[in-house]
């Protein structure tokens, strides 16, 4: 049942009602964000700035108000996340039959399972707690009010079924938050050492918030910020493959050659810096999915939400990241606190992104100057 309950709850729950507007997206934004109201230079860690950001952002979404600003649950969140990424690149190092018995001494593991049954002390009285309300409720012949959150939608997919809450609420928060933070992380990077795109951006974000509330025309019409987006997801994707599958059925390509049932697949993700698809593929060209726009051929596929075989930051196909269209709202609003709230330096070159396999990961031990400024209108 996970797997399609995890489809259930983010994939139609969480953007059918993104994109109806039930959730509006001032549900996103979150206080002060970084670190301070300091408006002298100091430094700040970036990816931990980020995964405080995100931590709050996934679980005010997936959890209510209740939970985004409790510090017990934000820490499992950030936690767990960052354990488990951990474990699973341990894991790996070790042929598969082994793994069960490493998973039983390796401390991070057990770290791990610590923080899981952390959060099965929060999140089973909530749920119990619920189930009792409904079930007084149908005695009384009323209905419950419509709950909007992940709880709530995971009972309803559950139907009664047994299933672990917390243990699909974490893995909804990992999914959420690991990628996000990484995308994050780059992007303030491109944009700590390039301050007359900031001013552009700041100009964008006062007129789109002037004419708009907190909704998703907002989030639509911030277009050069999706621009930016993209760009620096092109140049970084999470991996230099995506879209891994495992063949069901054997299929014959055109060129002859055979894939067996069974067989890993992957694609390549070299179309991001493919000269024969992009103009200067090496230059952030933060422009570059702005002025696509308008292109006849590739214009929907220059927004940032959408897949296509020359940009698969989100893979693509059927099986392509449910979550894209929420990460892309949620990184828009916090973006917009960011760059309103505070100006950013970068502290000397942009740290070295980190290669490990196929994965490209933004550097998680930089740091960048920032200083709190007045921002020009009230988000
Ligand atoms: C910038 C942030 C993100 C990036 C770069 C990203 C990237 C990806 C990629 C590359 C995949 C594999 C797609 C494929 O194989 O075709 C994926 C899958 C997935 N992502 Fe994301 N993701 C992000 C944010 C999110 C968020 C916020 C959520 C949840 C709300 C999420 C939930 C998922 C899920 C559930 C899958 C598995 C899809 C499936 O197998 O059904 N992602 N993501």
């Amino acid at each position: 049942m996970g797997k399609k309950l995890l489809a259930y709850v983010i994939g139609r729950k969480l953007t059918k009602d993104l994109m109806s507007g039930i959730l509006t997206c001032n549900c996103l934004g979150a206080g002060e964000f970084l670190t301070s109201t300091d408006p002298a230079w100091h430094e700040v860690s970036v990816k931990e700035s980020v995964l405080a950001i995100t931590s709050q952002q996934s679980t005010r979404i997936f959890l209510g108000t209740g939970f985004c600003r409790d510090q017990r649950w934000l820490q499992i969140a950030t936690k767990v996340t960052v354990f488990a990424f951990q474990a699973v690149e341990m894991a790996r190092m070790w042929p598969g039959v082994l793994r069960p018995m490493v998973a039983r001494v390796i401390p991070t593991f057990q770290k791990l399972r610590a923080e899981v049954q952390n959060a099965r002390d929060i999140i089973n009285p909530i749920v119990e707690q619920r189930r009792r309300a409904k079930a007084k409720l149908a005695q009384q012949g009323e209905a419950p009010a419509p709950s909007l959150d992940a709880l709530e939608w995971a009972e309803e997919f559950a139907n009664g079924k047994k299933y672990d809450p917390a243990v699909l609420q974490l893995t909804i928060t990992l999914s959420a938050m690991h990628n996000t933070t990484d995308f994050m992380t780059q992007l303030i990077y491109d944009l700590a050492g390039r301050p007359e795109l900031v001013s552009e951006l700041r100009k964008e974000i006062i007129g789109v918030r002037t004419e708009f509330p907190w909704n998703k025309a907002a989030i639509f019409n911030l277009k050069l910020m999706d621009s930016v987006m993209k760009e620096s997801q092109r140049l970084k994707p999470t991996s230099l493959v995506s879209m891994r599958r495992i063949a069901d059925t054997i299929i014959q390509l055109p060129d002859g050659l055979t894939v067996q049932k069974g067989d890993l697949v992957m694609v390549s993700t070299n179309n991001h810096w493919n000269q024969e698809v992009y103009e200067n593929p090496d230059e952030f060209d933060p422009y570059r999915f702005y002025k696509m726009l308008d292109h006849p051929e590739w214009g929907s596929a220059a927004h940032m939400s959408s897949t296509s075989e020359n940009h698969l930051g989100f893979g693509h196909g059927l099986w392509g990241c449910s979550g894209r269209f929420f990460a892309v709202a949620e990184t828009k609003v916090a973006l917009c606190h960011i760059l309103m709230k505070y100006d950013l330096k970068l502290l000397g070159d942009v740290p070295p992104v980190i290669t490990n396999g196929t994965f490209l990961s933004a550097n998680p031990f930089g740091k960048i100057a920032v200083r709190r400024r007045q921002e020009e209108l009230e988000l």
